[in-house]
């Protein structure tokens, strides 16, 4: 695979490197992204009945059998070549920082250090009354169907997924870091992103704004290529590990 001499440049002088993750990061691990054509998860479930505080506080079992599943799903996936790319520039670069809007546990297992959750993470339920965190057992069931979610053990109100729902803000704390690392960052890798769900999607667009160069590594177009320096079109996982063994690893 060939890259324009200038991005390989420019990863070799680069000391922060952001890489903004999204549901294609994971996509050959087999975990289906929300908006890809007939596989989306949002072409095949509501997110007003999924993913939102209202549809929680009408149907609890409803949602929390869907993040169940989701939780199965993610249990039986392995990090894919993408994952462990990433990982891999750890070892290149002063800082590597991974600002993830995915839920999944795949970049930590992969072996990645410093990963910024904008979304939350499916694994940190914690309990909606008092928001105590709450620690899940193995998963015990995947087949989609409805499940009670848990009592918190402080004040017995519902347990509920550790996600960021629509109508919700983000994580203040991950928001804070998400900017200033994009702000700082020499390089900000846009990986499997459609770039719509804002203000997550702000994140790239900021770092260019900032200085970064901004490459983007997507099989399809998205919203970002007007600000883009580098568009690398295909999936993550044949893209990434080729990138990082011609920046870093030349033979
Ligand atoms: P989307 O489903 O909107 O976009 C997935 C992107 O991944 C698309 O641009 C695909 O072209 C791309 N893609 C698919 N396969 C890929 C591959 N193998 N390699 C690289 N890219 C690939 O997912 P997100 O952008 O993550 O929010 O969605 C953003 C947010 O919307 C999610 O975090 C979630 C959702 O509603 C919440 O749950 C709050």
């Amino acid at each position: 695979m060939e890259f324009p001499r200038e991005l390989l440049t420019h990863l070799q002088a680069a000391e922060k490197v952001v890489v903004f993750t999204g549901a294609g990061a994971s996509a050959e691990s087999g975990i289906p992204t929300f908006r890809d054509a007939l596989t989306g998860l949002w072409e095949n479930f509501d997110p007003m009945a999924l993913a939102t505080p209202q549809a929680f506080d009408e149907n609890p079992p409803f949602v929390w059998g869907w993040y169940e599943w989701r939780r199965a799903l993610v249990a039986n996936c392995e990090p894919n070549p993408a994952h462990y790319a990433i990982a891999e520039m750890q070892n290149y670069l002063s800082s590597l920082v991974v600002v993830t809007q995915n839920v999944d546990d795949l970049h930590e297992r992969a072996g990645a250090k410093d990963i910024v959750r904008l979304h939350g993470s499916m694994h940190h339920p914690y309990c909606r009354d008092c928001h105590l965190p709450y620690t899940l057992g193995p998963v015990t069931q995947g087949g989609g169907e409805e499940v009670p979610p848990p009592q918190c053990p402080q004040c017995q109100g519902l347990v509920r997924p550790g996600v960021v729902w629509f109508g919700e803000s983000l994580p203040s704390d991950a928001w804070e870091r998400a900017l200033e690392e994009a702000a700082q960052c020499d390089v900000l890798l846009s990986v499997g992103t459609s770039s719509v769900v804002y203000p997550a999607a702000d994140i790239p667009r900021l770092a260019k704004e900032q200085g970064a160069c901004l490459v983007q590594v997507n099989p399809d177009e998205t919203g970002l290529e007007p600000f883009l320096d580098f568009s690398l079109q295909g999936p993550a996982g044949e893209i990434l590990p080729a990138l990082v063994e011609a920046a870093y690893e030349p033979a």
